[in-house]
C-alpha cells in the first residue's frame, strides 16, 4: 500500500502567524489544505484568495470551497495560485461543467461530499475529477469527532475507480486514522489535532501510522 499523504489544514493554525505555523510542519506534510468558508453553505466564515496569494509554502495548496457560489471564485483562486479546487458536489446541478471550468484554468478538480449525501451522485464524475473528498464531520468548524459512516464511504468509492485519490476531512486523528487508511483513503487532512498538539512532528507521523 503506498504511503498515505498528509494534508494540515490551516483551519486551527493561528491566523496572526500563519507563514510560521506553515514552516514549523511543511517539510513532514505533502499537501496544504485550504479551507473557506462563507457563511452560507457553512456557519461560519474563513479566508479566501488574498489570504492564499500571501502564503509562504512550497506545498501545492489544495482549496476547499465551502462554499454556495464557487464558479464566481475560481478565476481569484487561480490567480492566487492554488494548484487543486475542491468544490461540494452539494451547491451544483452541473457539476461536470464546474469541473471542466477548474481544469481550464489549469487548477486540478476535486468534489466533496458532506456526510449526509451519498457517493452515488458521484458517479457520473468519477472518471473525470483529480480528488474526491469525503466529509467525516459536518463541514464549518474545526475540532468536531469523526463520523464513522465516512468509512463505508471511502471504501465504495475505492470499488467505484481503484486509482482514484481518496482524501477525508474531519475528526481525523490518531485514534480515526487507522480505520480510515484501512478503508482505502489516501489524503490525510488533519487540522486541530496537527496545530493543537504539543509535537506536531510526532503527531504527523502518527497520522501515517508510523
Ligand atoms: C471542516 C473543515 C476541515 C477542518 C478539519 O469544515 O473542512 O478541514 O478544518 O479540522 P479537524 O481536523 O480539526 O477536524
Ligand atoms: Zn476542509
Amino acid at each position: 500500500m503506498p504511503r498515505v499523504k498528509i494534508s494540515p489544514s490551516i483551519l486551527s493554525a493561528d491566523f496572526g502567524r500563519l507563514n510560521e505555523e506553515i514552516a514549523s510542519i511543511e517539510s513532514l506534510c505533502d499537501y496544504l489544505h485550504f479551507d473557506v468558508m462563507d457563511g452560507h453553505f457553512v456557519p461560519n466564515l474563513s479566508f479566501g484568495a488574498p489570504v492564499l496569494a500571501r502564503l509562504e509554502s512550497k506545498l501545492p495548496s489544495h482549496c476547499h470551497l465551502m462554499v454556495t457560489n464557487p464558479e464566481e471564485l475560481l478565476e481569484a483562486f487561480a490567480k492566487a495560485g492554488a494548484d487543486m479546487v475542491i468544490v461540494h458536489q452539494e451547491v451544483t446541478d452541473d457539476l461536470h461543467g464546474l469541473l471542466e471550468k477548474i481544469k481550464s484554468l489549469g487548477m486540478e478538480a476535486g468534489v466533496s461530499i458532506n456526510p449526509d449525501t451519498p457517493v452515488d451522485v458521484l458517479k457520473d464524475v468519477i472518471g473525470e475529477v483529480d480528488q474526491v473528498l469525503v466529509m467525516s464531520v459536518h463541514p464549518g468548524f474545526g475540532g468536531q469527532s469523526f463520523i464513522p459512516g465516512a468509512l463505508d464511504k471511502i471504501r465504495a468509492l475505492r470499488e467505484m475507480r481503484a486509482d482514484l485519490s481518496i482524501a477525508v476531512d474531519g475528526g481525523v486523528n490518531a485514534e480515526t486514522a487507522p480505520d480510515i487508511i484501512a478503508a482505502g483513503a489516501d489524503i490525510m487532512i488533519s487540522g486541530s489535532f496537527i496545530f493543537k498538539s504539543d509535537n506536531r512532528t510526532q503527531a504527523i507521523a502518527s497520522l501515517r501510522g508510523e
